[in-house]
């Protein structure tokens, strides 16, 4: 699609005894959920992500506190903030990602397309560029 990245706003239910919010498979993520991670714990200052994926699809969720998500799909760069249990960045392939700013007891909660693997990822920003942009030859004639 031409959005490489989207807030998605998840359905809670409300009640007296606290919110409910649900994630469906190819409902409410674009794809079939195979794996769930979570980063907790997380020291004040630490960084996360610095990469991005050649094929899979992603969710990131703040189960609680706060973090900032950097994106750039190559082109573009955008920070998003979460710090709702009820909102979600959707991520196709080929974004690189970088979490920061993380508060502290924040979790932030990862829905992926298939199962872990290391050969999916790009861990070299210069490699990604390479990789959505061509070579660096053409990298210098491309107007951002
Ligand atoms: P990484 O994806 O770099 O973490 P983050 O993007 O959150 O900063 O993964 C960190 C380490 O954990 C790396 O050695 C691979 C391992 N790992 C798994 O074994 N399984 C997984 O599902 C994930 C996401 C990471």
């Amino acid at each position: 699609g031409l959005e490489r990245w989207k807030t998605v706003e998840l359905p809670i239910v409300h009640d007296s005894r606290g919110n409910l919010t649900f994630i469906e498979s190819n409902r409410h993520v674009p794809f079939d959920i195979k794996r769930v991670y979570y980063l907790y714990d997380i020291p004040g200052g630490a960084q996360r992500g610095g990469h991005a994926h050649k094929t899979l699809q992603q969710m990131l969720i703040a189960m609680s506190g706060s973090f900032d998500v950097i994106l750039d799909d190559g082109f573009v760069r955008q920070t998003l903030s979460l710090n709702r249990g009820y909102c979600g960045i959707y991520l196709e392939k080929l974004i690189w990602r970088e979490l920061v700013n993380f508060s502290s007891g924040a979790v932030c909660m990862v829905l992926a397309s298939d199962f872990y693997d290391e050969s999916d990822y790009y861990r070299e920003y210069d490699e990604f560029i390479k990789a959505v942009r061509g070579t660096p030859e053409a990298l210098g004639n491309k107007a951002l």
